[in-house]
């Protein structure tokens, strides 16, 4: 066996992954709360993710009958959050998460002080709220006594398993996220550090993700019943929901909807130029890349919706409505910018609308426009690939939008493209697990790990009739956000 950590916003996921079987065979998650303590504020409690971890690792263990068949384990971990430590490796505040966008004034300094351009060219991505390195800056700016004491930075999850190992290091594939990561060369960025005047120190040690990171300390294995095991580095957890998917080539392309939205595509290279567009990061497999359009508020604008409008009703129920809406849902559109929106707008401050609202309207033409807000998100970030002339064969759906078979075959025609749901739908978690066994030397590629466990179960084909009709309605989703932009 091998365990996956998946390290989600709302909770962590651990499954136990058995090399026998082929399948995952245990899954067990706990949650931890997120703390908006000021509007655009996102943080967490790094303490929370350590026992969140512990207790749902403990728990799949169990699940293994004998503690000495578990070999590995590894991380996928939520991406670009900020956690600082000091000299004794203790947090010096709380994490500020990727959804956190307090950011904006930090981004266009870096933009002024690195330049656009370069930034680009050494990163592959532009300066935007999210990632790590305004968050640095924010730290030293806004609480400088703090900063002062900072020693080195870590993502999530790489802070749960410095926890678990002792071991500080990070990963490329979430290094790329931090913006000071040189992306091509795989190496931190000097001279971005020098140009926004942070210590180049702070930057931990890299790994690839299938690279042994250490093994579990004492206090860890008596709290979780497993052995002297290895720990594999991991990877960001769109990087791991790629491998655990088998985006591992090019022409397939994921489309995940957890609390954001991402639509993904493996590349071979560190060559192609999307002029920022899209993200541009190091793949968990150690010679690849990916390009990846992000949707902040996917899951988050159902669950929004729900919260607020429908709590008394489940997510079924309220899909059920959906269905009897017609594509369109009669005139209804929705933009999911309840939180800003990353691609293709980067705007921090735009917000979410729902448009053409007529006194006919029901609950379920609601529900409706909302599935279709998020998926035209979506959408925009798979036109750029397309655009970029990238050959799409398929789209593999993950994440909540994989859930019901309406929402895929909604996924199908508005994508224009066939959408396949595989057998298993962990992602993440199963991308660490395969990395903890590719590192263990069970397979010879991450290829063949994946080939395993991605597995097709379904396939929905484009309909005619409904891809006309969202063609029609695309263009009317893509003018809202620069009708509405000024006035927010
Ligand atoms: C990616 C991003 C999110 C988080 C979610 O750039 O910010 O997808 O990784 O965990």
């Amino acid at each position: 066996y091998v365990i996956g950590v998946d390290l989600g916003t709302s909770a962590v996921k651990a499954l136990l992954v058995s090399r026998e079987e082929g399948a995952v065979t245990a899954e067990a998650s706990r949650e931890y709360p997120l703390y908006h303590d000021y509007a655009g504020w996102s943080e967490q409690e790094p303490e929370d993710w350590v026992q969140a971890t512990l207790e749902a690792v403990r728990e799949v263990a169990a699940e293994a009958g004998n503690p000495s068949e578990i070999k590995g384990l590894s991380f996928s971990g939520q991406m670009h959050g900020l956690v600082l430590l000091n000299k004794d490796k203790q947090p010096l505040r709380r994490a500020i998460l990727w959804n956190d966008t307090r950011t904006t004034k930090q981004c266009r300094r870096i933009e002024e002080m690195v330049g656009e351009e370069r930034l680009l060219s050494i990163t592959k991505n532009p300066a935007l709220e999210g990632f790590t390195l305004p968050k640095l800056l924010w730290v030293k700016e806004e609480q400088p006594e703090l900063f002062a004491e900072a020693d080195s930075f870590m993502l999530p999850k790489d802070y749960v398993r410095l926890r678990l190992t002792g071991d500080a290091a990070m990963e490329y594939s979430d290094a790329a996220g931090t913006l000071l990561l040189d992306v091509g060369r795989k190496e931190w960025s000097r001279e971005i550090c020098e140009a926004v005047g942070l210590p180049f120190s702070l930057c931990p040690k890299l790994l690839a993700s299938h690279e042994e990171a250490g093994t579990l300390q004492e206090d860890i294995r008596n709290a979780t019943g497993l052995e002297e095991i290895k720990v594999f580095a991991g990877g960001a957890d769109n990087a791991c929901g790629a491998v655990g998917t088998g985006i591992l080539e090019e022409g397939t392309v994921l489309s995940s909807t957890g609390t954001s939205g991402v639509v993904l595509a493996y590349e071979k290279d560190a060559e192609k130029d999307f002029q920022g567009k899209v993200h541009y990061f190091n793949h968990a497999e150690s010679d690849g890349y990916y390009s990846m359009g992000v949707t902040l508020a996917a899951g988050h604008s159902f669950s929004w919706f729900k919260n607020t409008f429908a709590p008394d009703k489940s997510f079924e129920e309220l899909v059920k409505l959906a269905e009897s809406s017609p594509p369109g849902a009669k005139g209804l559109l929705f933009t999911p910018y309840i939180s800003g929106e990353r691609t293709p707008h980067a705007d921090a401050d735009v917000r979410g609308s729902f448009i053409g609202m007529h006194a006919s309207h029901t609950l379920g033409d609601f529900v409706r426009a909302v599935m279709e807000g998020i998926t035209f998100s979506l959408q925009e970030s798979l036109s750029a690939f397309k655009a970029q002339g990238k050959n799409v064969q398929k789209v593999v759906a993950t994440g909540g939008g994989a859930k019901s078979s309406f929402w895929l075959q909604m996924q199908a025609d508005i994508y224009n493209t066939p959408v396949v749901k595989l057998k298993s739908e962990q992602g993440p978690g199963l991308g660490a697990a395969l990395l903890a066994a590719y590192g263990l030397g069970w397979y010879a590629s991450l290829q063949e790990a994946a080939g395993e466990f991605a597995e097709e179960a379904e396939r929905f084909e484009p309909e005619t009739e409904n891809v006309l009709t969202y063609s029609r309605l695309f263009p009317l989703y893509q003018e809202v956000y620069a009708s509405t932009s000024s006035l927010s």
